[in-house]
C-alpha cells in the first residue's frame, strides 16, 4: 500500500487505506511515545502523579488549548470526550416541564439520547428542526432551526460539525440569532477543533464543547468543556467528586469541580497541549495549513468520487471542512440493514484494505458513506475507495 510522508509519524496499519479519522481521530507516535512515559511516571509515583503535582502538568496543557480554541484558561475544564461534555450541562440546566430542548436531525445520536433523558426526567420535550440534506446553501441550516423556535425553548444542542452528514454549520450565525431570543445554546464541536478555525470568546455560546482526540490527534479521552462566564455556577460534571467542597487557591470553582472527577489515566488531558504543539510544526503553515491542506483534500477527493461513480455531491464545498458524506451508487441503495456494521463496509475493508464508514440518513432511509482527510492521506486513497465501490 503505497501512503505519504506523513504517514510514518502515526501508528495506523500500513496495509490498510484508513479514510476515517472523523470517528476516533489517530495519534501520532511522538504523543504515543509521551504518553508511555507520563504513564511510566504515574506507575512508578502514584501519589505525587495524581495528586500532589497534578495540576503542574495539567495547567500548561489547559492553557495552550484555550489559547487554541481563542478562549480564557478559567472558562474551559478538560473532559474525557464531547458526549461528557454534553451530559454535563444537560444534567445541570435548570428545567421545567413544558419546556423545549431543541435539536437538528444532523445531530450525534448519543447527544440525542442524552437530550431525550434530561427531558424525560422533568417533563421536557424535545423539538427537532428537520435541516434537509442533500441541501444547497447554508441559510438552509439557519432557517430551519429558527423557525422550530417557541416561547417555550431553553436550550439548544447545535452540531459545529455534524457526524453522519459531515457538514460545517453556520454557528456564527445561529448561535447569536438563538442567544438574541433567549435560548442557552449548547455547541457540540466534537469534529471541530483542528478542523475549523475556532474563537470561542468571540462566538460566545453558552456552552461548548469539543474533543481534542479527533482533529487536534491527542491521545484518546482528550475533550473540553467551555461555559461562558454568566453559565458556569450551576454547572457540575455527570460524576460528583470532591470539587464541592475543595478549593484551590487560583481555581475557579467551576475548575475545581471538573478538573477531579474520580482516579483516571489524565496522560490525555497532559497531552492535549503538546499534541496541539507537535501537529502545528508538521506543516510549514501551521494549523492554519493543516486546515487547509484536508480541505483541499476533501474537495479534490469529493470530485474524483463523484465523477469516478456518477454521484451527485449533497451539499456546497463551502460546507465542508476535512469531511464529506456522499451517497452510495443507485445499485446499492435500498438494501436492507443486516446488522450493528454494513455489509459493505465490512468487504471494502476485508477485501480491499479501506476503513470508510457507511451510514443511512433521511426518512425513508438512504445510504451514503463518509470520507475523512487527515495528513496522511492523499488522493490515491480515494481513488482505491472508487475502484472498491466500483467492484462491491
Ligand atoms: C457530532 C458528534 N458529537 C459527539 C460525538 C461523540 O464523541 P465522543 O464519543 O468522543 O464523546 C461525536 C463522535 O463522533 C460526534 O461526531
Amino acid at each position: 500500500m503505497q501512503h505519504n510522508s506523513n504517514f510514518r509519524h502515526w501508528a495506523l496499519a500500513p496495509d490498510k487505506v484508513f479514510l476515517n479519522h472523523g470517528s476516533f481521530g489517530a495519534c501520532p507516535k511522538a504523543i504515543l511515545k509521551l504518553q508511555a512515559e507520563l504513564r511510566r511516571q504515574m506507575e512508578a509515583e502514584p501519589v505525587q502523579f495524581l495528586w500532589r503535582r497534578y495540576e503542574e502538568r495539567l495547567e500548561p496543557s489547559r492553557h495552550l488549548v484555550a489559547r487554541f480554541v481563542g478562549a480564557k484558561p478559567k472558562d474551559l475544564v478538560f473532559v474525557t470526550n464531547a458526549t461528557t461534555g454534553v451530559n454535563a450541562v444537560l444534567r445541570s440546566v435548570p428545567l421545567r416541564s413544558g419546556d423545549e430542548l431543541l435539536t437538528t436531525n444532523h445531530d450525534y445520536n448519543a447527544c440525542h439520547n442524552a437530550l431525550l433523558e434530561a427531558a424525560r426526567h422533568v417533563g421536557a420535550k424535545v423539538v427537532t428542526a428537520v435541516v434537509p440534506f442533500p441541501l444547497r446553501h447554508p441559510d438552509e441550516v439557519v432557517k430551519s432551526i429558527l423557525a422550530a423556535v417557541s416561547r417555550r425553548t431553553r436550550l439548544a444542542l447545535i452540531d459545529h460539525v455534524t457526524s453522519n452528514t459531515g457538514l460545517v454549520f453556520p454557528i456564527a450565525q445561529i448561535v447569536p440569532e438563538l442567544e438574541a431570543r433567549g435560548v442557552a445554546t449548547l455547541v457540540d464541536g466534537a469534529h471541530a477543533p483542528g478542523m475549523v478555525p475556532l474563537n470561542l470568546a468571540r462566538l460566545a455560546p453558552s456552552y461548548y464543547t469539543a474533543n481534542l482526540h479527533k482533529w487536534v490527534c491527542a491521545p484518546k479521552g482528550a475533550a473540553f468543556l467551555w461555559a461562558r462566564a454568566d453559565k458556569q455556577a450551576g454547572l457540575q460534571p455527570p460524576v460528583v467528586s470532591h470539587g464541592n467542597n475543595t478549593p484551590r487557591p487560583g481555581y475557579t470553582a467551576f475548575q475545581n469541580r471538573f478538573d477531579w472527577t474520580g482516579t483516571f489515566d489524565p496522560s490525555a488531558w497532559f497531552l492535549a497541549g503538546e499534541a496541539i504543539r507537535w501537529m502545528e510544526q508538521l506543516h510549514p503553515k501551521g494549523w492554519r495549513g493543516i486546515r487547509k491542506a484536508n480541505h483541499g483534500l476533501v474537495v479534490a477527493a469529493r470530485r474524483l468520487l463523484c465523477a469516478r461513480l456518477g454521484l451527485e455531491p449533497p451539499c456546497p464545498e463551502s460546507m465542508l471542512g476535512s469531511m464529506a458524506t456522499l451517497p452510495l451508487p443507485d445499485r446499492l441503495q435500498g438494501r436492507p440493514k443486516t446488522g450493528k456494521i454494513e455489509t459493505e463496509q465490512l468487504r471494502l475493508y476485508d477485501e480491499f484494505g479501506i476503513e470508510v464508514p457507511l451510514v443511512r440518513i433521511g426518512e425513508p432511509p438512504r445510504r451514503y458513506f463518509r470520507i475523512s482527510c487527515q495528513l496522511y492521506n492523499s488522493l490515491p486513497d480515494y481513488q482505491r475507495l472508487a475502484e472498491g465501490l466500483a467492484r462491491i
